[in-house]
């Protein structure tokens, strides 16, 4: 399977959400990735559910909601009526993640975790068969614009491991500091799926850059 491009919107110019969704909509991105924060979980707040339903509106692409909040049970059915296809939500938040992960299943959506950069592969072991997604954050959640954070590779390789182990099709996906040369060495160290903010909402050219990731790997 080609690998998958996720711009972060949080990135956009609030002001004029639609041309940058339109943005996306026109470019080789494949999914949309949406940042939700809640000031708990990580210190920041970026946007909740009536902007999410915003960005539904216009957005041709799978919606990929990254919730870094606590309590995510609480608002997983929400995000789903606002229209997230896919939903992750953070290990590190949820002691009962294998409901969490059924709960976001019932709902008919795909379910994907969320892994800080502190957080071990091994405690993914018991749970990988029932996970579509893992989101490996290559950075501290709570803002864009950081450094990718290099031991971000040896996890890659050790959760492609477990999942070829388990024979799982779960899809692993980079979050945080990503760019063309790590994007390419997250590549070949196994990633599906790409997120980009910075890298690409930086550029003059941001449709350009999303069309570089998407042949990264090259
Ligand atoms: C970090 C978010 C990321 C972030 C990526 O808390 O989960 O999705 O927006 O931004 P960059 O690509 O700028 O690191
Ligand atoms: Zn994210």
């Amino acid at each position: 399977m080609p690998h998958l491009i996720a711009p972060s919107i949080l990135a956009a110019d609030f002001a004029n959400l639609q041309r940058e969704i339109e943005m996306i909509n026109t470019s080789d991105a494949d999914w949309v990735h949406v940042d939700v924060m809640d000031g708990v979980f990580v210190p920041n707040i970026s946007m909740g559910l009536p902007v999410v339903e915003a960005i539904k509106r216009h957005a041709k692409k799978p919606l990929d909601v990254h919730l870094m909040i606590v309590q995510p049970e609480k608002f997983v059915e929400a995000f789903h009526k606002a229209g997230a296809e896919i939903i992750s939500v953070h290990i590190e938040a949820c002691p009962h993640l294998h409901r969490n992960l059924q709960q976001i299943k019932a709902l008919g959506c795909k379910a994907g975790v969320a892994v800080n950069p502190h957080t071990p592969i091994a405690e993914l072991s018991e749970v990988i068969q029932d996970i579509d997604l893992i989101c490996l954050m290559s950075v501290n959640p709570g803002f864009g614009g950081q450094r990718f954070i290099e031991r971000t590779y040896d996890k890659v390789k050790e959760l492609k491991r477990l999942i070829l182990d388990r024979n799982t099709k779960t899809l692993i996906e980079i979050d945080g500091g990503v760019n063309q040369q790590n994007a390419k060495l997250s590549l070949d160290a196994g990633a599906d799926v790409l997120v980009a903010r910075n890298f690409v909402f930086s550029s003059p050219n941001p449709k350009e850059v999303i069309a570089r990731l998407k042949t990264a790997n090259r």
